[in-house]
């Protein structure tokens, strides 16, 4: 299986346009602290990806990336389609920037698809420019990704790579917080190869951590996760919030209950993605870094490629 992180920045990235924190700050003098907001892109077969998550830096990230790039047709792209983990809008604000598809497939929960479609009015919006098909990702088993290439029969191609999701919790995108309750708003993917029998769980939103997550963690061979805040108190401590970060529906890394302490026993290579430009680990130099590294655990990089 071939992973390629597209970015590692939450919601605003890193710098965000109207923040002069010492991340932000930090970014604009030392080009190296740059992210781009969290994305990655999973290879489903030969030039046939996958993105997770359409982010406000959708045209960049794939404009950075040699094998996301279109040709040799003029309008032939690898982007195959597109998986979503939650509706908020630093996850799907990309979706219109890819109107100019010829036909645009998204796989996403039931609710997060009636969001899409209901508040965002992206079914609408997008009509007159592109073909979206809304492909239900259920709460329940596994589905393969179209593989291309047509390998064997009709229909799809062989897939590489079958997908799953696990439900993570109820937190509602700010613009639907009068929605009805579902867990499976916000969700972990699970992806999994049956050639090699590797498997991967990317959860960029984590304001839990349920039992399918952890026995999926447990199995799994790379675990990517929601590394917004670094400590609980550190949205209200750094003045961009009157909330804790668990208050937020984002599980810290450090502190009891913090997922430092639910990844360090695992088999599987930690990587966090989604930090926010206050989290200390913005600066590669700061030493949040070498108590993740004492504990087997790394921050995931922009460009970064995982085969597994
Ligand atoms: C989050 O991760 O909590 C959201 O993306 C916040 C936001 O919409 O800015
Ligand atoms: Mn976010
Ligand atoms: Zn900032």
């Amino acid at each position: 299986m071939l992973l390629q992180v597209l970015g590692t920045a939450a919601g605003g990235g890193i710098p965000q346009w109207n923040c002069a924190c010492p991340g932000c700050s930090g970014a604009r003098a030392h080009p190296h602290w740059r992210r781009r907001h969290a994305s990655l892109a999973v290879q489903a077969g030969e030039d046939h990806w996958y993105l997770v998550n359409a982010t406000p830096d959708i045209g960049d990230q794939i404009e950075a990336r040699p094998g996301l790039q279109p040709g040799p047709g003029l309008r032939q792209t690898p982007v195959a389609g597109l998986v979503l983990t939650d509706a908020e809008l630093d996850h799907t604000l990309g979706i219109a920037r890819l109107r100019e598809a010829d036909s645009l497939q998204v796989l996403a929960t039931a609710p997060v698809r009636q969001a899409l479609l209901d508040r965002l009015h992206l079914g609408a919006v997008l009509g007159p420019y592109t073909s979206v098909s809304w492909r239900e990702l259920p709460p329940r088993g596994a589905e393969p990704l179209d593989g291309g290439g047509g390998g064997g029969g009709g229909g799809g191609g062989a897939s590489a790579v079958q997908i799953s999701a696990i439900p993570v919790s109820g937190k509602r995108p700010r613009y639907a917080a009068d929605a009805p309750d579902d867990d499976a708003w916000v969700i972990a993917l699970r992806l999994y190869e049956p050639a090699s029998g590797a498997s991967a769980v990317y959860a960029p939103a984590l304001a839990a951590w349920p039992d399918r997550l952890q026995q999926a963690a447990a199995e799994a061979d790379v675990v990517i996760v929601d590394g917004t805040f670094w400590d609980d108190e550190e949205p209200r401590r750094t003045g961009i919030s009157t909330r804790t970060a668990t208050g937020m529906g984002h599980l810290p890394i450090d502190g009891p209950g913090g997922t430092a302490e639910l990844l360090a026993p695992l088999a599987a290579r930690c990587l966090y993605t989604h930090l926010n430009n206050t989290n200390p680990l913005v600066d590669p130099a700061a030493p949040e870094h070498k108590r993740l590294a004492r504990l087997g655990i790394e921050v995931a990089q922009d460009g970064m490629v995982i085969e597994l």
